[in-house]
């Protein structure tokens, strides 16, 4: 029975993915910030016993703690899944993340999240993860921190998700030696509380989509960064 361990799972595509996981039968740690109020992952877990503990994952501390509780397991797949996109203001405007108007202690908590959270849980579990068979890292980013194809504002979020690309195709190099694949995949525009009602995806069809991508991941493909539907997407 493989294992996976997500971050973030309280809710959205995390809780989406611990479901679908466990009911492919694989054993599931299901980490988020608050495990007392995650209800509805309390209620999965219950149901199907996958392990629920806290980690969040903008405190080195909290990830110190979270490499302790695991010491000695091996992770098949670790999906850096927890993100933060930061303030939304309004159908144009991105309060905080405009230029001229930047909160530059919201940009710095968006990096510790969706960058510096991902390649410091990657170095507190690599250990588990080259124990595995299946030696996979993979992290949720997003299409809209393309380079190419960027339509201005939103700079904590945008760059953020941009700099983890990088982190993940730099991994990609550093840890192929020891046979451990990474990617940066993007979900698409999702039905959760960050991609809002009107986005036109639901987690079951992205989730669906990831899942595909994370079981096809190897050397060939390690450190690519592709949309949940596995096409390529432009850095
Ligand atoms: N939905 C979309 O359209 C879309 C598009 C592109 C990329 N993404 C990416 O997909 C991932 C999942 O997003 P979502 O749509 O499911 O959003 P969501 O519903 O807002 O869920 C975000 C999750 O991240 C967790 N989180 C935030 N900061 C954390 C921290 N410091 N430590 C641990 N967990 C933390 C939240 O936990 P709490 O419950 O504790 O707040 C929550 O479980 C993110 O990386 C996001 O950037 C989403």
């Amino acid at each position: 029975m493989p294992t996976v361990f997500i971050t973030g799972a309280s809710r959205g595509l995390g809780l989406e993915l611990a479901r679908q996981y466990a009911a492919d039968g694989w054993r599931v740690i299901a980490t988020c910030r608050s495990p007392a109020t995650a209800d509805e992952l309390n209620q999965l877990a219950a149901a199907s016993g996958m392990q629920v503990f806290a980690l969040d994952v903008a405190s080195g501390t909290s990830i110190e703690s979270a490499r302790q509780t695991m010491s000695g397991v091996p992770i098949d797949v670790l999906l850096n899944n927890a993100g933060l996109f930061g303030p939304k203001a309004g159908a144009d405007k991105d309060l905080g993340q405009s230029f001229g108007s930047i909160r530059y202690e919201v940009l710095e908590e968006v990096w510790r999240t969706n960058t510096v959270g991902p390649l410091r849980i990657t170095e507190a579990l690599i250990e588990n993860l080259a124990s595995s068979s299946q030696r996979k890292v993979v992290t949720i980013s997003s299409g809209i921190a393309s380079i190419a194809s960027t339509e201005g504002g939103l700079y904590a979020y945008r760059s953020s998700k941009a700099a983890v690309n990088m982190i993940m195709a730099t991994l990609a190099k550093d840890l192929a030696p020891r046979g451990v694949h990474t990617l940066a995949v993007c979900p698409g525009w999702t039905r959760t509380r960050m991609g809002g009602q009107n986005a036109p995806l639901t987690a079951q069809i992205s989730v669906t989509g990831i899942r595909a991508r994370v079981a096809e991941l190897d050397a060939t493909m390690s450190g690519q960064f592709r949309l949940y539907d596995g096409s390529l997407l432009a850095w």
